[in-house]
């Protein structure tokens, strides 16, 4: 275990400064070309074949329909969100260290802060109503690795996911995805320990990236290890904070098609405790039910919809509670995304 007295602070904090807004209401023309079939093998492919879920109950039973909120420019990674409460979302970028909001209502987009020193924001989560907590750092998508000394955990390779203690309101949780570690850092004083070090957290032999996504729930905290067994898990946190006992293995590995080796990415938590986890490199929205039970909710490995997808979060209004927003990474020449998904049939 180690504590390390920071010079700056740890995280960067934003406060947030836009006004609230209703979402807007979808209608068909939103999902033209936007909708899927279910294949034998339980994915979900855009079928262009002219019909709409709108229009075939059956279709939209089975396949959850996903529309574009906003695209980013070609090259633009999209790494995390959070959604305000407001219902306006806040996301961040592995190619420029910039958050931006997303108004889900106009399709719009503002720059809501560019750090310096930096090349990219991960993890953000909120720690206290509308004040939220941002990863920000050096990274590089051509290597997969973080810059030691970037960040202001001064032990981190990558931090990557982001979470609150749920036992202690001044510290929060942050993932190094390359060491597979799990850090905890008292916001106040930028003190910085490691709270988890447990073999399921760790890189597989052949892959630089682990841990990637990290949320608590209760006494919970939840993880996903993009490339390695098991691919979703849990931790207990006891009272004083700490992890009592191993790893549990809530899936072991995906039983859904997957490419580049991509097994999951961020994810997000319903009132059930099922998990929808984007599947990054696999390109498909899937979600594990608390038994393990793994179905996909749309897009699969040679479908476009949810292509790239890196993160997923609840909507937090009465009109978008059973919307899930997904960012979407841009690879060389294509736009990162912000997309919607009506998961109402499946949460
Ligand atoms: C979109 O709505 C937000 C309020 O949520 C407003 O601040 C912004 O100016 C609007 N953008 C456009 C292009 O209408
Ligand atoms: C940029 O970050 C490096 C490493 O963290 C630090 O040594 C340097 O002082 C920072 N520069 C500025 C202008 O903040
Ligand atoms: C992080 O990236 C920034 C922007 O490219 C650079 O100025 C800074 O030196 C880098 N910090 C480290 C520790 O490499
Ligand atoms: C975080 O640091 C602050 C300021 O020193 C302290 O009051 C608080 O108790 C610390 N939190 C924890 C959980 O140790
Ligand atoms: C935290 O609580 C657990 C469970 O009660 C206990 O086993 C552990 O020793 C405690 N750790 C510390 C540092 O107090
Ligand atoms: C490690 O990752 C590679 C690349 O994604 C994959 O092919 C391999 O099956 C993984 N190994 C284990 C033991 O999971
Ligand atoms: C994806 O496409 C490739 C190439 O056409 C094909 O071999 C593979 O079976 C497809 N995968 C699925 C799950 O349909
Ligand atoms: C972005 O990339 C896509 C895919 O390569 C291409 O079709 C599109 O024209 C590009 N857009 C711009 C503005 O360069």
């Amino acid at each position: 275990m180690l504590s390390v007295k920071l010079a700056a602070a740890v995280l960067a904090c934003l406060p947030a400064a836009i006004a609230s807004a209703t979402f807007g209401t979808w209608t068909n023309d939103d999902c033209t070309g936007d909708y899927f079939e279910v294949t034998a093998n339980g994915g979900c492919f855009s079928d262009n074949s002219g019909d709409s879920p709108y229009s075939d109950p059956e279709k939209r039973k089975d396949c959850a329909p996903v529309h574009t909120i906003y695209n980013f420019p070609n090259g633009t990674w999209v790494e995390n969100l959070a959604v305000r409460s407001s219902g306006n979302i806040l996301v961040t970028l592995d190619t420029a260290p910039e958050v931006w909001e997303i108004h889900p209502t106009n399709y719009s987009a503002s720059l809501v802060h560019t750090f310096p020193n930096a090349t990219s924001t991960m993890g953000i989560t909120e720690i206290k109503p509308d004040y939220f907590a941002v990863v920000v750092g050096n990274f590089s998508l051509a290597t997969f690795l973080g810059t030691k000394g970037s960040w202001n955990v001064v032990d981190a390779n990558f931090l990557n996911g982001l979470t609150t203690q749920p036992h202690a309101a001044s510290n929060v949780l942050v993932a190094d995805a390359n060491q597979g570690v799990i850090f905890e850092v008292n916001i106040s004083t930028g003190t910085s320990r490691v709270l988890i070090d447990d073999p399921a957290l760790k890189p597989n032999e052949t892959t630089q990236a682990s841990v990637g996504s990290i949320h608590s729930r209760g006494d919970y905290l939840y993880f996903t290890n993009s490339f390695a067994s098991p691919v979703l898990g849990r931790f207990t946190l006891a009272e004083n904070g700490t992890a009592m006992g191993p790893a549990e293995t809530i899936v072991s590995k995906p039983n859904y098609p997957t490419l580049l080796g991509g097994w999951a990415n961020d994810f997000a938590l319903d009132a059930n405790g099922n998990a929808f986890i984007a599947t990054d490199t696999s390109n498909s929205l899937v979600r594990a039910a608390p038994s393990g039970e793994l179905i996909i909710v749309a897009g699969g490995v040679n479908s476009t919809v949810v292509e790239g997808d890196t993160s997923a979060a609840f909507g937090r209004t009465s009109r978008d509670s059973k919307t899930l927003y997904l960012t979407a990474h841009g690879d060389s020449g294509y736009p990162g995304k912000v997309l919607a998904v009506d998961v109402a049939a499946y949460s």
